[in-house]
């Protein structure tokens, strides 16, 4: 089983020509709730992935706000171990997505800051513990230890960016972050490469948007280069990435297997508006896969070149 300790968020979304900048007022195109919060989406996307079941633990307010977001994990039979807030609103997120298919979040996080160490379940079962930091840190790093501690493999998606303390590090086996994430976690910014070689972490994925991803696994590099879409919305890729990959590494594939599947999911997830409403299925990554060319090799070159690789 794949759990998913994390956050989810009602997402309230209008689209705009752009994302205003400080101090201006821009006029939108039309306003839409949808359910979001990194967690429920990793946990949507590894459940739309099959394999292995996915389960979450999450918080909500005793409001009506937490009623989709219960809805929509149920509809995708994730087992849920809720915590409800009497005194704090469930979470709720700010988002502009521009024409350009770009977003802006801003996130109230209510309810999801009251996880707290206590309340995560037996561990029994559990395979990969998959985690984003939208929760207390304090709380991903009592989680992650205790993962470690009984063998569960520790998956981080280190997203909002920020630092991270050593403690958690040592307790993560695989850590997923764009480029953002990751200049935020190492002390030397350089090429994605110079600054991949700097986390004393097993495995880091980086996901570069529409250049693709790369890895670091031990000393060795896979690459994998970004599927060609028409981008609307590319709120919860990141997202579908990780509980895709999640969902995969859980059915024992190889890291390079793994990233190939959840960088079709992604890209998916881009062609439609929302979050959880555009993480695709497995059936739908099956068949984007099968219509798409073989990886020429300029590909791979300039993803290499772009991350430092070729001159390293
Ligand atoms: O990653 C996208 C998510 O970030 C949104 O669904 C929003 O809720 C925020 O958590």
């Amino acid at each position: 089983m794949i759990l998913v300790a994390g956050s989810a968020n009602l997402d309230f979304v209008v689209r705009a020509a752009h994302i205003p900048a400080p101090g201006e007022t821009v006029l939108g195109q039309g306003f839409t709730t949808y359910p979001g919060g990194k967690g429920a989406n990793q946990a949507v996307a590894c459940a739309r992935a099959g394999g292995a079941a996915t389960a979450m633990l999450l918080a909500l307010g005793n409001d009506a706000h937490a009623l989709p977001l219960l809805a929509s994990l149920e509809s995708v039979r994730v087992r849920l171990h809720t915590l409800r807030s009497p005194d704090q609103a469930t979470g709720c997120a700010f988002i502009c997505v521009a024409d350009n298919a770009e977003n802006a979040i801003t996130v109230a996080p209510g309810a999801n800051l009251c996880l707290q160490s206590q309340h995560l379940p037996e561990l029994q079962d559990v395979s990969h513990l998959l985690m984003q930091l939208e929760i207390p840190i304090t709380t991903v790093t009592a989680y992650a230890q205790r993962a470690q501690a009984s063998g569960v493999q520790v998956v981080l998606n280190a997203a909002p960016a920020q630092g991270l303390p050593p403690e958690l590090l040592q307790a993560v086996d695989l850590l997923v972050v764009n480029e953002g994430e990751l200049r935020a976690l190492v002390t030397h910014p350089g090429t994605v490469v110079a600054m991949l070689r700097q986390l004393e972490v097993p495995s880091v994925v980086v996901t570069l948007g529409q250049r693709g991803c790369i890895a670091r696994q031990q000393d060795a590099y896979v690459l994998q280069p970004a599927f060609k879409i028409a981008p609307i919305d590319t709120t919860g890729a990141g997202d579908t990435f990780c509980g895709t990959l999640a969902a995969h590494l859980g059915r024992g594939e190889t890291l390079a297997q793994a990233m190939r599947t959840a960088s079709a999911a992604a890209a998916l997830a881009c062609t439609a508006s929302g979050a959880q409403s555009s993480i695709p299925t497995a059936m739908e990554v099956e068949a984007f896969l099968g219509q798409q060319p073989v990886v020429d090799q300029s590909q791979i070159d300039a993803l290499k070149s772009y991350c430092g690789l070729d001159a390293s």
